[in-house]
């Protein structure tokens, strides 16, 4: 199973992204977190992405495809995957599409988790993330609480998740993601209209019938 789940910041990509994974089995591909990963190694690729994540700008398409197709080569992806955050401009859609024609794949659904801004907002200023296991949280369910839940290690706010941070996601979201839901919504694979509101549970209902809408597993 080939998904793309799309979605503004903090609409829940991934949260239920993982738990779509797990129940298909197949890895979640977030360009998000590889790139929190390369900056938190310090690496060339770190130092670049930094400054655009921190002021809510997208990293080049030229330096994500590179990075998206040598994920997408590995063994790991061969029986499918969760992409999560990408593809996020009409140019990464239009290469992730070569990438898998060249391997004779396609894409078997294309969801998109619809949240309201004010939503984003309150999510995304609650956000908190455990610095060593990457475990993502809300002070809703923590409360004042500073260490990780599953590791111990400490509960730290994403630095792109201040408001004004977010307000400029949500703007880069509308002038250079959301074009790509029309460029998903004009191809043969569609998009397909999620609620992310209510509970993660109910999140994940609508979800998991989508993806068996799409094609049984
Ligand atoms: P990325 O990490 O992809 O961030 P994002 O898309 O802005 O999304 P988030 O991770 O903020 O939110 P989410 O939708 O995963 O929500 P979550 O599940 O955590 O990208 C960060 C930056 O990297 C970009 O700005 C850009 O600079 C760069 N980048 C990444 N990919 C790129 C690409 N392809 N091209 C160019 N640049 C790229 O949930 C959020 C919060 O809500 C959590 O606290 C969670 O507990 C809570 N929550 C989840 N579900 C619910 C629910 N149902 N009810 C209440 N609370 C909930």
């Amino acid at each position: 199973m080939r998904l793309v789940l799309m979605g503004p910041p903090g609409a829940g990509k991934g949260t239920q992204g993982d738990r779509l994974a797990e129940w298909l089995r197949v890895p979640r591909l977030s360009t998000g977190d590889m790139l929190r990963e390369a900056r938190r190694n310090a690496t060339e690729l770190g130092r670049l992405a930094q400054t655009y994540m921190d002021s809510g700008e997208l990293v080049p398409d030229d330096v994500i495809l590179g990075l998206i197709a040598e994920v997408l080569d590995g063994e790991a992806a061969r029986s499918g995957f969760v992409l999560d955050g990408f593809p996020r401009t009409v140019p990464q859609a239009e290469g992730l599409q070569r990438i898998l024609f060249d391997r004779r794949d396609s894409l078997d659904a294309v969801l998109n988790l619809a949240v309201s801004d004010d939503e984003v907002i309150a999510r995304l200023s609650g956000r908190r993330v455990c610095e060593a296991c990457g475990a993502v949280t809300h002070v809703d369910q923590v409360g004042e609480a500073t260490d990780c839940s599953q590791c111990g290690a400490s509960l730290v706010q994403r630095s792109d998740d201040t408001v004004e941070t977010v307000r400029r996601r949500l703007d880069v979201y509308r002038e250079q993601t959301a074009p790509v839901l029309a460029w998903y919504g004009s191809s043969d694979v569609g998009v397909t209209d999620v609620d992310g509101t209510g509970s993660v549970d109910e999140v994940f209902g609508r979800l998991t019938r989508a993806v068996v809408a799409a094609r049984p597993v």
